[in-house]
């Protein structure tokens, strides 16, 4: 029989990675893929764009808060890394709670997930908008308003966000190895772009531009003009900034070799994102005055416009415009590899979990997804969104430093390939920074997130718990 919890079936340890024929991903990556995967996923609109929310959130302790956030993930990293590969299997922290804890902890987890991968599509895809219209602006050409911009900003669609979304759905549809190979070629200009930007900036440093560093204190609270600040307010957003490294984890079931690929693959790119995050935000805070960064939606490449390098914004901007979608391409990957695994497991309709003969990648799901990301993209705000998918990542990272914790506890004896030092410690602190940044978050976004699980619990409860193939399942071993 199936182990049981109070959550429900738990899957078993030594079957995770056995699929039925025509449900299993094909083995095409190996890590320079999972390196380029990671950053491609973590250099995205966090650093390009939400630096400049950020500096309006804390001012220039706007450094500090990116480097609270880098610290918080690179515990959830570490742990991150121990299950990734010793479940080396698509899915992950879904997976890991479903292992662990119990199908239904396994769905709340699963689907904030949906809100990380799919949100967070949706949020670069806004970013990317901006750069276009400011790129386009600088080459003397301009779009009609109402097409580039929600309702919420007196427009009537963000169409250039909505085409992004869409082309990278088609991009995904034709194959996993042609992307993930074009990804690579992304992040090398994207992070060229970085370099020459800190190369540029930080020569201009000018202390008085740190001074006051935290104009509006250390902890969360609400300002007279009704907006979040503070730098754990400011954490709480640029923490968008460094997820991505838990995609990753998700390509598990298609890596060569999982074990040193993915240990690789995570530590790796998280390590490398991190360091550049702080060169640029010191480069720019220093370089120019705070409030100015905050009213940009493209900070980078104003911040070279100010320091009379037109040319490098105009660079800078074609960069982001050129490699922003890497980070499209990866977060939308994690997200049809989510949905596939949670229909592969019953959850939701089987369908979606088949895989294509042509091409290994699960067409239907991924066209899916591209839609709704498409459909975010069009009409709604870029931090409320990037927000709300912080939400939902923070919710996964807890999960996976429990899983992690409880796993050491209960089955010490596994073969780990990758041991995350001081388990207890990093667990611990990845869980409790992750609670500070979720309730760190506006009151609003916490409220939508609530409404969210609230749904997910009806889904699982109307549909998903009676047809659940793990309750249905006979063999079984607990671990
Ligand atoms: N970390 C990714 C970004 O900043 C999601 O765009």
């Amino acid at each position: 029989m199936v182990a049981q919890t109070i959550f429900g079936p738990l899957k078993p340890l030594d079957t995770v990675d056995v699929h039925e024929h025509g449900r299993t991903l094909k083995k095409t990556l190996s890590w320079p893929h999972l390196v380029a995967l990671g950053v491609g996923a973590i250099v995205g609109t966090g650093i390009y764009t939400l630096t400049g929310v950020g500096a309006d959130r804390a001012g220039p302790a706007v450094i500090l808060a990116f480097a609270i956030a880098g610290a918080v993930c690179a515990c959830a990293a570490l742990a991150y890394a121990e299950l990734a590969t010793l479940i080396p299997t698509s899915g992950s922290a879904y997976t890991y709670t479903y292992s662990v804890v119990g199908e239904a902890a396994a769905w709340v987890v699963g689907w904030s997930l949906i809100l990380e991968y799919s949100l967070a599509c949706s949020a670069v895809s806004v970013g990317w908008s901006a750069y276009l219209v400011g790129w386009l602006q600088s080459a003397g050409l301009s779009l009609p308003a109402a097409l580039l911009a929600g309702p919420h900003a007196g427009g009537i669609i963000n169409l250039p966000a909505v085409l992004v979304a869409l082309s990278i759905a088609g991009l995904l549809i034709a194959g996993t190895r042609e992307s993930a190979t074009l990804n690579i070629v992304l992040v090398v200009i994207k992070l060229s772009a970085l370099a020459a930007f800190v190369l540029i900036a930080l020569p201009f440093f000018n202390a008085d531009n740190i001074v006051p560093f935290m104009p509006y204190g250390f902890g969360s609270t609400v300002d007279a003009d009704g907006t979040t600040r503070g730098v754990m307010a400011a954490a709480a957003i640029v923490f968008f900034a460094f997820y991505g490294f838990d995609a990753v984890a998700t390509s598990a079931e298609e890596c060569k070799r999982p074990g040193r690929d993915l240990t690789i693959g995570i530590i790796g790119s998280m390590a490398l994102c991190t360091i550049i995050y702080m060169l640029v935000a010191i480069a720019a805070i220093g370089a120019v005055n705070h409030v100015a960064i905050a009213g940009s939606d493209e900070p980078l490449a104003y911040v070279l416009r100010v320091l009379g390098h037109p040319a490098a914004a105009w660079l800078i901007a074609l960069a982001a415009l050129v490699a922003l979608p890497s980070v499209i391409l990866v977060m939308m990957y994690g997200q049809s590899r989510i949905f596939f695994v949670m229909a592969r497991d019953g959850l939701l309709p089987r369908k979606l979990s088949e895989v294509s003969p042509r091409t290994g990648s699960p067409i239907l799901i991924t066209a899916i997804t591209g839609v709704l990301v498409a459909a975010v993209a069009g009409f709604f705000r870029l931090d409320e969104i990037a927000e709300l998918a912080n939400a939902g990542t923070l919710l996964a990272f807890i999960a996976v430093g429990a899983c992690m914790m409880v796993l050491r506890k209960r089955a010490p004896d596994l073969p780990r390939v990758f041991r995350c030092p001081q388990p207890y410690l990093v667990g611990t602190l990845a869980i409790l920074g992750c609670l500070y940044l979720l309730f760190s978050l506006p009151s609003a976004t916490l409220v939508r997130f609530v409404g969210w699980n609230v749904i997910g619990i009806a889904v699982y409860l109307l549909y998903g718990r009676s047809r659940s193939m793990a309750a249905k399942n006979k063999p079984v071993v607990g671990i």
